[in-house]
């Protein structure tokens, strides 16, 4: 058969950015070509996981932003085998990862970066991400995007000021860095759509 890399390939970006979309649709690309892959997200993406984030994102819950991030951090924990067994053997794609939790809980947030990075560091061992698209969405259509969601998570209902604090966040992490790219999702989602495929192809072309 053909060769293919499998590489790590994460979907940043805040509330309404399209990533979800992305995905989805490198998924149907991957599955009519008949590559292996799987597919998580994040918080989820395994059983335990998926409880944690029921925790996390229930609109009863009021946890401090501590516990936030240690949950997130534990939702992470639980998808550690899953990630491991799969590394470098099946093209990996990740709704929302590491990076979320610097743009959430520390630039959003507030929380220490320190902290963050060490117990990071300590569940992901040598696991490496190959690539990161970073969905971005301007005020606007953030605000149209949320008003059409059915239903509202207690993620979903911050004031605008944070979600700008996050996405400056993720800007920030991504500024300089050759394996990151920016999709502004203020385009045409066609658009979008060709050039992340065409990303993707090299990605994953075998040289
Ligand atoms: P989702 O609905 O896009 O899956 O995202 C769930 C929420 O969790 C979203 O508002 C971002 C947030 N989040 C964090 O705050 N920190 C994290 O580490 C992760 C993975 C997600």
């Amino acid at each position: 058969g053909v060769m293919f890399k499998k590489p790590v390939i994460v979907f940043e970006g805040i509330e309404g950015s399209g990533k979800s979309f992305h995905i989805s649709n490198i998924s149907k690309y991957l599955k009519s070509k008949d590559i292996d892959y799987i597919r998580i997200r994040e918080p989820g993406g395994s059983f335990n996981s998926e409880k944690i984030r029921k925790l996390i994102l229930n609109n009863k819950s009021n946890f401090k932003k501590d516990t936030d991030l240690l949950l997130y951090l534990a939702a992470r924990s639980e998808n550690i085998d899953l990630l491991k067994k799969f590394y470098k053997k099946k093209i990996i794609l990740i709704d929302r990862f590491v990076d979320s939790t610097i743009a959430y809980q520390h630039y959003g947030m507030g929380v220490d970066l320190n902290i963050l990075q060490k117990i990071n560091n300590y569940l992901l061992k040598s696991f490496k991400v190959d690539f990161t698209f970073l969905n971005i969405v301007s005020e606007k259509n953030l605000k149209i995007r949320l008003n059409k969601r059915k239903k509202l998570n207690r993620y979903d209902k911050f004031k605008m000021n944070f979600y700008h604090k996050v996405q400056r966040g993720f800007l920030k992490i991504a500024k300089n860095k050759k394996n990151y790219r920016i999709i502004n999702s203020n385009k045409s989602i066609k658009v979008n759509q060709i050039e992340i495929i065409k990303k993707i192809e090299k990605l994953i072309k075998w040289t």
